[in-house]
């Protein structure tokens, strides 16, 4: 082999520096990318808030290794163009995603609620506003809203809060059922975790390295619940055990519809027993949920009860479904099994803790390009395209 002296013109394209990228937000390539840089932004103990689940985080780790199971079976040569809009609740949507209900998301990023929902509003899809929220229901505008309810202990109360929210003009009701005590977060309890949080010396030394999320703490509206007035500084566990009623049961649905007239969804379903339940007492939808992980540990994986429920309910509401949906992929598995749509909670708090507004709109943008290109790779056109002839789970 005969060898030569490389010529400048030659070197010259293959040594031109790749710009560097400061900006966390623009450098994420995947939800993982977000995750890791927002873990470098917050607290530990806020990292931890919106990371753990509850016990021995058997759920959580299995609502994600349930994806390893999802086989896709592609259909090669179909061509056309790819259309990810669907209809949620029968309003239209741009992707089937909907933005769930996370407490206190103004401890998070400062721009809060009102943040996630204009990234909502602009991607064309819904998000639904926690009881537990920073941000009052009046003071959150957006196109396709929710508000997710707990029942209280007061009734009066409760349907003062469903009232607040129709007069606010959110459009569905989303009544989470998974809570009837709250979940034992060991993250919280061993960080001392309480809401809104309180200063002591390890919370001073681990915000000593974060000193922007601090200085946004301390110079903006104080935190606080604002659909209620919260008890002080507890920890979540006492807020939940203090005030919502552990003896609500499927008679007091009946109630509900009598106070809420529009689309009602029962968050937090995990049988296809109770899934039939939801369809007798008329809801429009059933969110098949463990609060991602975050309550009872050890119940099924959501996304092994699609494809059971959509089979026995599918024909009389709309199944959604959460808990470890990381990809577009993951959507597209999702919706093939018989989900009308999939609801994210962490996802965007990975984005709103790196980036604010831009963090979550980040968040759905990657979302919509992986379930594009997943799409094409399958051969689906269209949401409707992704059935079972396409997903399937392995045994
Ligand atoms: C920090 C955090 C707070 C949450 N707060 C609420 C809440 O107030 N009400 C509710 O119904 N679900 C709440 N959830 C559960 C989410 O709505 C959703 O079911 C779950 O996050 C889905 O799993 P994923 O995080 O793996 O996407 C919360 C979840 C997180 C991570």
């Amino acid at each position: 082999m005969t060898r030569r002296v490389p010529r400048w013109r030659e070197l010259r394209p293959l040594l031109q520096p790749r710009g560097l990228e400061l900006d966390p937000v623009k450098r994420a390539h995947t939800l993982s990318d977000l995750r890791a840089a927002a873990g470098k932004r917050v607290p530990k103990a806020v990292f931890d808030y919106v990371e753990g689940g509850a016990d021995d985080e058997i759920s959580l780790r299995r609502n994600r290794s349930a994806f390893d199971r999802v086989e896709f079976s592609p259909q090669v040569l179909v061509g056309g163009d790819i259309d990810t809009g669907t209809t949620i609740l029968g309003e239209p949507a741009e992707l089937p995603l909907v933005l769930a209900p996370t407490g206190y998301t103004r401890m998070m990023h400062h721009a809060g609620e009102p943040a996630v929902a204009q990234a909502a509003a602009e991607a064309g899809i819904p998000y639904a506003l926690s009881t537990m929220g920073t941000t009052a229901p009046e003071d959150l505008h957006g196109d396709n809203l929710w508000f997710q309810l707990y029942v209280w202990r007061d009734r009066g109360f409760t349907k003062d809060m469903v009232g607040r929210a129709r007069d606010a003009g959110f459009r569905a009701l989303v009544l989470t059922v998974d809570t009837p005590v709250p979940g034992n977060r060991v993250r919280d309890i061993r960080n001392g975790l309480t809401l809104p949080p309180r200063l002591s010396l390890s919370t001073l030394l681990d915000g000593a390295t974060k000193p922007r999320w601090w200085w946004n703490l301390l110079t903006t509206e104080p935190l606080r619940f604002a659909s209620f007035d919260g008890d002080g500084s507890l920890a979540p566990s006492d807020i939940g055990a203090k005030m919502f009623d552990r003896d609500v049961t499927w008679t007091d649905l009946a109630w509900l519809r009598e106070v809420w007239d529009g689309p009602l969804v029962i968050k937090g379903i995990q049988s296809v027993r109770d899934a039939k339940k939801a369809a007798e007492v008329a809801a429009d939808a059933v969110v098949l949920s463990n609060h991602g992980g975050r309550q009872l540990d050890r119940g099924p994986a959501p996304l092994e009860l699609v494809q059971p429920v959509a089979d026995e309910v599918g024909d009389r509401l709309e199944v959604f479904v959460d808990g470890g949906i990381r990809t577009g992929g993951d959507i597209a598995a999702a919706v093939g099994l018989g989900a009308k749509a999939c609801l994210i909670g962490r996802p965007y708090l990975y984005g709103l803790m790196t980036g604010g507004e831009r963090g979550v709109t980040k968040v759905i943008s990657i979302l919509r390009e992986e379930l594009e290109r997943t799409m094409r790779l399958v051969g689906a056109n269209a949401i409707t395209d992704l059935d079972r002839s396409r997903v399937r789970l392995r045994a």
